[in-house]
């Protein structure tokens, strides 16, 4: 798998995946992926047995129910994966329903590891000159953090507390160890803001203590300031940057705005060893795109891949990197990498090289 060790509760031939599209673009770029994903699973020899769920904006709008207790307990207990879409809508705009089926799926199912690969699929996908290989992968910890939502309001007063707690720390800068040393990687690189708060401390302690135990591994450490900056300048000397919850997010966004952007960026929200996990690209809905049909849906075709991997089948996942590969060096572009496919030409494409 990718993060983790390989887990699933299909019978090796079918796995379930429950599907909650979401908002906006969500609909289209997971229903785009799914006949994508479906050719690459029977080629492999297992199918993928789909239950669309309706929680999403709409939904919230309508009943002004989130994600029910009983749809949580269905979604941890009864299927082998998440497949999620996007949530925000302008119409939401306290974004209450993004809160509680995101990040309450990412909180209640314990997934600590937002696993966000960066790799450049084609040489002219990246803005930068003479780029040579970009390949890192961000272990964004998932579940504390400024996400909580701790602090308080008062008067003129607005505190947004950062939870950080050594267990927290330990568990995700050892994921990105074990999955250094478990993918032949050599470089870790944590970044905090320990400079400016104190806290941040815990980082640093956490790092030098797990560092000892993988010898074989160069543990870094990088303001996320000027991490932020040594990405741009020399991306391709970092193999795994470990971080927390805020930074993670916001260096996944610039880590995809230097191999092609947000269409084709794809992520992991993990609990290695454990059962559940979700699926989900990094983008959003992006409202003012949705409806046109020029989504792209290639985020969400490779966030499938991750799901593969995961579930034990890698064979699969390759065959989808693969298509992509060939799909981004052909004329059949999405609009946001250049050319003029829409959302139904980049699937017809695809399933050509699938
Ligand atoms: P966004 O990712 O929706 O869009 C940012 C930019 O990237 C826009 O220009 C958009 O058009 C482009 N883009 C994103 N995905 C694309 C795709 N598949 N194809 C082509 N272009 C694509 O981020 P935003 O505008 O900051 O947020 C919009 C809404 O989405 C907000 O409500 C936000 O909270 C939400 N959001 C949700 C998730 C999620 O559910 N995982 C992630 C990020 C943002
Ligand atoms: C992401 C998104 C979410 C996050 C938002 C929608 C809460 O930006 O998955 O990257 O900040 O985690
Ligand atoms: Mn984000």
């Amino acid at each position: 798998m990718t993060a983790g060790g390989t887990v699933g509760r299909s019978d090796g031939r079918t796995a379930k995946i429950a599907v909650i599209a979401g908002d906006g673009i969500g609909p289209e770029v997971i229903e785009a992926a799914i006949p994508i994903l479906d050719r690459a699973a029977a080629k492999h020899g297992f199918a993928l047995r789909w239950e669309r769920l309706p929680y999403s904006a709409d939904h919230y709008l309508r009943t002004k129910e989130t994600l029910p207790d009983a749809a949580f307990q269905h979604l941890r207990d009864d299927v082998d994966a998440i497949f999620l879409g996007a949530l925000g809508d302008p119409r939401v705009p306290g974004n209450e329903h993004a809160r509680d089926i995101l990040l309450g799926l990412r909180f209640k199912l314990d997934l600590f590891v937002n696993f966000r690969p960066v790799e450049l699929l084609h040489p002219d996908l990246t803005p930068l000159r003479n780029p040579g290989k970009i390949d890192f992968v961000i272990f964004r910890e998932n579940t504390e953090g400024q996400y909580l939502g701790r602090g308080r309001s008062s008067g003129d007063e607005h505190v947004a507390e950062e939870v950080n707690t050594g267990k927290g720390v330990e568990r995700i800068v050892r994921a990105a160890f074990e999955w250094a040393q478990s993918h032949g990687k050599t470089r870790v690189t944590m970044s905090d803001k320990s400079n400016a708060i104190p806290t941040h401390r815990i980082w640093q302690e956490t790092l030098q203590r797990i560092a000892r135990e993988y010898p074989a591994i160069t543990a870094e450490h990088r303001y996320v300031d000027a991490l932020a900056l040594e990405l741009v300048r020399e991306p391709q000397r970092f193999e795994v940057i470990v971080t927390n919850n805020l930074y993670g997010d916001i260096l996944s966004d610039l880590g995809a705005g230097l191999v092609g952007g947000l269409g084709i960026a794809a992520s992991a929200n993990l609990h290695p060893g454990a059962r559940q996990s979700l699926f989900e690209p990094v983008h959003g809905s992006a409202p003012a795109l949705a409806g046109k049909g020029i989504a792209n849906p290639v985020a969400a075709v490779l966030t499938g891949g991750l799901m593969f991997e995961h579930l034990g089948y890698p064979a699969a996942a390759a065959t989808l990197k693969q298509a992509v590969r060939k799909l981004l060096a052909s004329s059949k572009r999405p609009p946001d990498l250049g050319g003029d496919a829409g959302t139904a030409a980049v699937v017809d494409a695809l399933g050509d090289l699938i």
